[in-house]
């Protein structure tokens, strides 16, 4: 006789699961000594400590369920951006905003656009919603915006920007988002993923560039341009699970039809509202990950490794053997750092930008792990 599970569709058997960084605890008793986590791109300072203040005072009332529309810290968002709050929309994290936009555009004989060498959630909302997903070549392990505009058909719902690109960390500018945005047609959807906007906008001021105008798409009322944004990176909360989407009033009210009731913890609004005025916080997480990011550059390229200086708070890098395994040595030296081999990256790593301290270890630990691959 059938059980249930025989009984599961074979479009669910088909699906990839998401795999996350290695937890540390995971990892700690698969390898017996302590661990260092640098895999997930997590804030290596901690999360803001506004956001935990916040957080212990809402926790007195969490007997009371959370304002499901996440009003305050909606309305605050839209004075921030200038912006209505109805073109703002609140959900757990910025995987949520993908998979209900996936559920809202996506469907069978629908297909939804990206790079290769891009975030790996893209694809997995995408199949999950019944949709096809097209991956256009990488250039240069960035995204090649002429290839995506051409690889746009009538059966095309949603285009993935990953703005700066996670893993390999690179950018395109406003102009180049501009110029994109005019071959776009009203039936697709752009979606501009910028979960790592403030780093962006450092590196991008160093250069003297122009990162994103993104917000302003929306502020003219423009229906096929969303932009996301997360409080996972920055501000150092991405295990209250808390993202937002800025976007046409009349599209995010179809996504507030998809998203789970009460989502968004009463904790998670409040740290929210805690971490949006912490400047500090802020601004010493763009500081310890920009000396970070100059000294790992420089550590690479002493090793003659092939990287790409980064808009963000990781660093990819390549290796000349399958990335498994180096990150599988790295993991026995007490550090998890990401194979990119379930992105399609056979020798692909990414590591987070930490702490000088944790920077080092992490360095002396990949000298050491490369060099008993030469001895293997
Ligand atoms: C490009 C990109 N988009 C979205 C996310 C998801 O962030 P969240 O923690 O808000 O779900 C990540 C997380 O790593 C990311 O790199």
């Amino acid at each position: 006789m059938k059980t249930i599970l025989d009984l599961i569709s074979q479009h669910v058997r088909a699906l990839g699961a998401y795999v996350p960084g290695k937890p540390i605890r995971q990892a700690e008793r698969e390898s017996g000594i302590s661990m260092l986590k640098l895999a997930s791109n997590e804030n290596p300072l901690g999360p803001s400590p506004l956001a935990v203040e916040a957080m212990r005072a809402a926790a007195a009332e969490v007997n009371l369920y959370p304002d499901n529309d996440a009003t305050e810290l909606r309305r605050q968002l839209a004075a921030r951006h200038n912006l209505q709050p109805e073109q703002i929309f609140v959900a757990d994290g910025s995987n949520a905003l993908l998979d209900i936009i996936c559920r809202t555009l996506a469907g069978p004989g629908l297909n939804c656009v990206s790079s290769q060498k891009s975030f790996i959630s893209y694809p997995l909302f995408t199949c999950a919603a019944f949709g096809e997903y097209i991956a256009v070549p990488a250039r240069n392990d960035a995204y090649d915006l002429n290839a995506i505009a051409a690889a746009i058909n009538e059966n095309t719902r949603v285009v993935f920007l990953a703005n700066p690109n996670n893993p390999t960390g690179s950018m395109f500018d406003a102009h180049a988002t501009e110029t994109f945005l005019r071959k776009i047609p009203g039936h697709v959807l752009v979606v501009m993923d910028e979960a790592y906007y403030e780093f962006g906008q450092y590196f991008a001021t160093l250069r003297g560039v122009t990162y994103s105008r993104s917000l302003d798409y929306v502020r003219a009322g423009r229906p096929n341009v969303v932009v996301l944004r997360t409080f996972s990176k920055i501000y150092g909360l991405a295990g209250i699970r808390l993202g937002y989407a800025c976007g046409h009033p009349e599209l995010l009210q179809y996504f507030a039809r998809l998203r789970t009731a009460f989502s968004i913890s009463a904790t998670s609004e409040a740290a929210g509202l805690g971490a949006i005025r912490d400047e500090e916080h802020v601004r010493k997480t763009l500081a310890n990950n920009a000396i970070g990011a100059a000294w790992l550059l420089e550590r690479f390229a002493e090793l003659g490794l092939h990287t790409i200086s980064p808009n963000t708070n990781f660093v990819y890098f390549e290796t000349d053997e399958n990335a498994d395994f180096l990150a599988k040595r790295m993991q026995a030296e007490g550090i998890i750092v990401r194979s990119l081999v379930p992105w399609g990256i056979p020798n692909g790593i990414r590591v987070t930008i930490g702490t000088p301290e944790q920077n080092e270890r992490f360095f002396e630990a990949l000298k050491r792990t490369m060099r008993q691959s030469v001895a293997l």
